[in-house]
């Protein structure tokens, strides 16, 4: 008897052993892949909404960071096939959404005042707390040409730059006594050339890129001198991260990623995959990013960069920041280039996007269908008219506070 329940007690330590034994081995099969936790994680305000991932097609849609699929690994970016985003395992794209569920137009003037819905869930669901992010945090980098001051960014001054004459920079390449008056420090002649080649275009980001780093703002923002800023937008989509995470906003002008020959860790027998964000439309990038790619992209290094794989300025960013960085452009309809069909933005959720753009000489129709105050004679960029819905109180929009007419 006694011998016998011996024998059954070390029978069930044994078997207890055995468990524990294939539990541990589980365990690591069960975990999650790492790579995920490495994904800038948007707060809740975003991800609490809902999911449609519908491209702004549904009207109640709210923005979430969708994660689709893989992005190519270190190893393996070369053997998948990613020809389609989110087909392969191996391509992994972020995504933030296209609608904002709440109103810019209410927050206007102050952005810092408005807070985010889902704060609340911020807290209990573990994320971090809130940056606490002011407008002056951002630097906003325009990049303009001298043949430009006059016709393009008069009008930036006259809308969206005045509501952020301290953080905007001007990034062009001639001398202008009366924008130098305007803008101050902010205007930066970068000496590039003038040329709207390759050479020239990265030589103006390098500046920008130096400028960012210098200033100590938490996040860079470029755009082009044919965007319209819509400053609360850009606010909140940037209050849902941290700077200092790894973050790379924009919108991919293709729908599948690029290739190019390996020419910075390679001698280019080898090609790499990335995705970029086409600088027409703008981007961002936070500090704690802009940091890390300083081998690549700090004083001058970004020109040899961009000469090495032979690509122009915005597609180098990409290069540097998923290809050599492999850190995940977070993909974002919420910014807008002249190259889109503009005229298909849905009217009530314009002043939710956080760039706009017009069409060139090429296209002077392809503008944002929004009505307003002004014509399509009077304004024909819409630029005026969004300012004007934005901020009324501004002393020339038309229907603008009272108080402030004199
Ligand atoms: C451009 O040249 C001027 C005059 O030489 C100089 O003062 C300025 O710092 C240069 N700009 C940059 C961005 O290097």
């Amino acid at each position: 008897m006694h011998v016998a329940s011996v024998g059954v007690s070390k029978l069930c330590f044994l078997f207890s052993l055995v468990s524990c034994g294939l539990l541990l081995l589980l365990i690591p099969a069960l975990q999650p892949s790492q790579r995920q936790g490495d994904l800038p994680q948007p707060r809740p305000a975003a991800t609490d909404r809902d999911s449609a991932d519908d491209g702004g097609k549904s009207g109640t849609a709210g923005p979430a960071a969708h994660r689709h699929a893989q992005k190519p690994g270190p190893a393996s970016g070369l053997s998948g096939n990613l020809a389609g985003r989110g087909l392969s395992k191996e391509t992994k794209v972020t995504e933030v959404g296209d609608r904002r569920p709440w109103r810019v137009a209410q927050s206007h003037g102050n952005p810092e005042e408005g807070s985010l819905p889902g704060d609340k869930g911020a807290r209990v669901r573990g994320f971090r707390p809130r940056d606490s992010l002011a407008t002056k945090d951002i630097f906003i980098a325009v990049k303009t040409t001298k043949k430009y001051h006059k016709s393009r960014l008069e009008l930036l001054f006259q809308t969206w730059v005045s509501e952020a004459k301290e953080q905007t920079y001007i990034f062009t390449d001639g001398e202008d006594k009366e924008l130098q008056t305007r803008a101050g420090a902010n205007m930066v002649n970068t000496n590039c050339s003038a040329a709207h080649t390759r050479q020239a275009l990265c030589c103006k980001m390098s500046v920008e890129y130096d400028k960012f780093i210098e200033s100590q703002k938490k996040w860079f923002c470029h755009v082009d001198d044919d965007n319209y800023v819509i400053l609360p937008s850009l606010h909140r989509l940037l209050s849902s991260y941290h700077h200092s995470q790894d973050v790379y906003l924009g919108r991919p002008s293709l729908d599948h990623p690029i290739e190019a020959a390996e020419r910075v860790k390679s001698d280019g027998s080898v090609s790499v995959k990335f995705w970029f964000a086409t600088g027409g439309a703008g981007f961002c990038i936070s500090r704690g990013l802009a940091l890390k790619m300083s081998p690549w992209a700090s004083l001058g290094n970004f020109i040899s960069t961009a000469e090495k794989i032979r690509l122009p300025d915005d597609c180098t960013i990409g290069y540097i920041i998923e290809a050599l960085l492999e850190v995940t452009l977070t993909h974002t309809h919420l910014f807008h280039s002249h190259l889109e069909n503009l005229q298909k933005l849905p009217t009530d959720t314009v002043l939710e996007q956080v760039t706009l753009s017009y069409g060139g000489f090429e296209n002077k129709r392809n503008v944002v269908s929004v009505g307003g105050p002004f014509s399509l004679i009077e304004d024909p960029s819409r630029f005026k008219t969004i300012h004007c819905l934005l901020y009324p109180a501004t002393d020339w929009c038309p229907r603008g506070d009272p108080r402030r007419k004199t």
